[in-house]
């Protein structure tokens, strides 16, 4: 356990610092400190001057948490075989009676489960259809039961999926790997990392709380957003491919994410003071970032 003296009063802990933790910990004022799972990590985070731990949050040891905290964000993806999350569980219990001012949790728009296409905004019924989704239901409720108990605030973030610089599908548009047709696939819901990362330090640092969609609000199918990052890029558009024809090619694991249709609708990510800007605008500024928009695009 780290001492007092170690870490200031108002220190945020990063939990699963990776993506979307290491663009949140320059966004929010200092201190931070990130946990990751390797030592690789750690070091990577270091380059970006973001102080980081190694640990593992499936460990069966208390984890070495500091024992007081200004807010925390709990990052990382769920762990365990079962419906629940046993990796936040081990994550809350080592908490112990640390009492952050706020709690927020990354969550994912899974949990509405397939709506066949109608819209689902914050108030409509979970209904996970897998696994890994009711591991995100069981987090939430983890998450609101703990917080509820010790009377700290709490967000949860139900996330679209989420791209930006480094977060494209630029190696597969390169090797002319084709995308599923529009009509074997859902509608989309994606976001930028920067507009969560806004999204996530304004709850951190202010008083909103309860759950928050977070999507761009324009259901671009995966086809139609491929085009556009090609588009833009100056990279080939991808061919088309059918579902009966992908499945030897893409692999079942990658179709999975295409089986559900779902709308989601954010209805309350305006009063987080975020407007997120729309995927035209996302390919275009995460490839300026990268130096590679397309001159002619
Ligand atoms: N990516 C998406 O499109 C998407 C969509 C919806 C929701 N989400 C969720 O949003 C959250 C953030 O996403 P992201 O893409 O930013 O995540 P990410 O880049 O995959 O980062 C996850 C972080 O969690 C750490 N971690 C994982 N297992 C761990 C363990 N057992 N012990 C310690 N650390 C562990 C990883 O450490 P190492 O770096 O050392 O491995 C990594 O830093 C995740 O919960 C993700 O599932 C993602």
């Amino acid at each position: 356990m780290l001492g007092p003296m170690e870490i200031p009063r108002e220190t945020c802990l990063l939990s699963g610092c990776g993506y979307t933790g290491a663009r949140l910990a320059r966004r929010l004022a200092p201190p931070v400190l990130g946990l990751v799972r390797t030592g690789a990590s750690v070091a990577a985070l270091a380059q970006a001057r973001i102080p980081a731990l190694a640990v593992d949050l499936d460990g069966g040891e208390p984890l070495p948490l500091p024992d007081r905290l200004g807010a925390v964000a709990y990052l990382a993806p769920p762990g365990g075989s079962g419906s629940q999350d046993e990796r936040l569980r081990h994550f809350l219990a080592s908490l112990g009676p640390v009492r952050p001012r706020s709690v927020l949790y990354l969550s994912t728009t899974a949990v509405y489960g397939d709506t066949a296409g109608a819209p689902a905004d914050e108030d409509a019924p979970a209904a996970p259809g897998d696994t890994r989704a009711r591991q995100r239901l069981d987090a939430e409720g983890q998450i609101r039961a703990w917080c509820g108990a010790r009377e700290i605030r709490w967000a949860v973030f139900r996330v679209g999926a989420i791209y930006g610089p480094f977060r494209l599908p630029l190696d597969r548009l390169r090797r002319g790997e084709p995308v599923l047709r529009e009509e074997d696939t859902g509608p989309g819901n994606r976001i930028h990392v920067d507009d969560l990362v806004a999204a996530c330090a304004a709850v951190l640092e202010g008083p909103a709380e309860g759950i928050f969609n977070l999507v761009d609000g324009v259901p671009w199918s995966p086809a139609a957003f491929a085009d556009r990052v090609a588009f833009h890029a100056g990279l080939p558009r991808p061919p088309r491919i059918g579902r009966s024809e992908a499945e030897p090619r893409l692999g079942p694991a990658y179709l999975s994410f295409f089986r559900e249709r779902r709308r989601v609708v954010s209805s309350r990510l305006a009063g987080l003071g975020v407007v997120p800007r729309t995927p035209e605008a996302g390919i275009r500024d995460s490839l300026r970032e990268m130096g590679l928009e397309s001159p002619g695009a």
